[in-house]
């Protein structure tokens, strides 16, 4: 009798977590590394959330709360709806878990049965398919093209729909490219969903907030209120106010799926941590200039990332709309030589060969299903990502 589990063997470690311990160990080996391979903001989260925390630790408020929330913390997860969505949901419409993971992974868990398809367009966020896989569902990959700026056509949704889809994850800005949607590029897609009432939508809305010039954010369930019925509606706080580590996540849905939800949680972790639930409402209720000011840090960023990595030699780099990640295109670097002498087939190879030759880490881009591309993270300081952009047109320009 086999001691781990067949579900464990459907799933593979995370590569972007991969990445970052490999960039952290030649760190330690004392190699000047650059990592470009982090999926959080290097701001700190600020003073009035943590202080909020403090507050709930010297008031006692350390013990198990509901499995899906605080009271508190349900009223500002649907105000902040109601106030930056126009969505109306009701307090107990809404799921709170130990980050926007854990939410994911709890409607997965709550709806999967064997033979249940989960459209996932590429490229995604690592995790999704492995969640999917991990509920015991199939997830069912729809390619993109750098020409479509990695958003998915409405003709792709419509032949990729068929009698077993269950889910459509949507996530915009996307984890890796950057792509947002606008409302009308949207609209084409909720008007497909429409003419199929079995599937449903959970859109993934971390990035809201990391949103740029002439991009104007919006959500499936905004867009067309007539899927609001099968939309589940998921958003946290670990990008926009930099809480990361503190470990909160939400959503908001039909009552039904948020009760299955609430029961999966129940059995698991119980309810996120107290302290961090605290925190949140203070996030979502307290002042909120400081999004963009952050955003207009990020865009400055981008530009700087966006407008280097398109003078290397060989690659492509598409201008995102959000999130901090540019996806640009290897194709004019593949069947070329590094300097070891290693031919890159590939962006595994690519991006250990940048690794070896100038010590920046980067994340390849079989891993988030869309290649031949790698994801630079610009969540980090000006300075170090100019080094990093003059290191990789470096590493192009000596492919020979
Ligand atoms: C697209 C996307 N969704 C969800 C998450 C998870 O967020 P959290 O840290 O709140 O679990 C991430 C984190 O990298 C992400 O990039």
């Amino acid at each position: 009798m086999a001691f781990l589990s067949d579900t464990l063997a459907r799933v593979k470690p995370s590569p972007t977590i991969a990445v970052s311990a490999k960039a952290r160990d030649l760190k330690a080996e004392g190699r000047d590394i650059i990592s470009l391979g982090a999926g959080e903001p290097d701001f700190d989260t600020p003073d009035n959330i943590k202080e909020a925390a403090i507050r709930a630790i010297r008031e006692g408020r350390t013990k198990y709360t509901n499995p899906d929330g605080i009271p508190e913390l349900k009223a500002a997860v649907a105000a902040k709806f109601k106030r930056e969505n126009g969505l109306d949901y009701a307090p107990e419409q809404v799921s709170v878990g130990t980050g926007g993971k854990q939410v994911l992974y709890n409607a997965l868990m709550a709806t999967l049965n064997p033979g249940d398809e989960v459209l996932i367009p590429a490229p995604y966020w690592v995790s999704y398919p492995d969640m999917v896989l991990l509920g015991g569902g199939t997830p069912k990959i729809i390619e993109t093209t750098l020409e479509s700026a990695f958003k998915v056509t409405p003709d792709a949704l419509e032949a990729a729909i068929g009698p077993k889809t269950k889910w459509l994850i949507f996530n915009s800005p996307s984890n890796p490219s950057g792509a947002g949607y606008g409302h009308d590029e949207l609209k084409a897609l909720t008007d497909v969903l429409l003419r199929h009432p079995h599937v449903w939508v959970m859109t993934d809305d971390m990035y809201e907030h990391i949103a740029y010039e002439g991009f104007d954010f919006v959500t499936p369930a905004q867009v067309e209120p007539g899927l609001i019925e099968r939309t589940l509606t998921v958003n946290g706080v670990s990008k926009a106010y930099a809480m990361t580590g503190w470990r909160i996540g939400y959503a908001a849905g039909p009552v039904e799926l948020i009760g299955a939800m609430r029961k999966i949680q129940s059995q698991s972790t119980s309810n996120p941590s107290s302290i961090s639930q605290w925190a949140a409402v203070e996030a979502l209720t307290g002042p909120q200039d400081f999004l963009k000011e952050r955003a207009t840090a990020f865009q400055r960023r981008r530009d700087l990332v966006v407008s280097m990595l398109n003078q290397a030699n060989g690659l492509t780099c598409p201008v995102p709309e959000g999130a901090f990640y540019v996806y640009p295109s290897i194709k004019g670097c593949i069947g070329k030589q590094a300097p070891s002498g290693r031919v890159i087939e590939n962006d595994e190879v690519f991006c250990t060969e940048l690794l070896e030759a100038e010590g920046v880490a980067a994340v390849f881009g079989a891993a988030f299903g869309t290649s031949p591309n790698f994801r630079v993270s610009y969540a980090t300081s000006d300075a170090a990502l100019e080094d990093a952009c003059q290191r990789i047109q470096r590493f192009c320009g000596a492919l020979r």
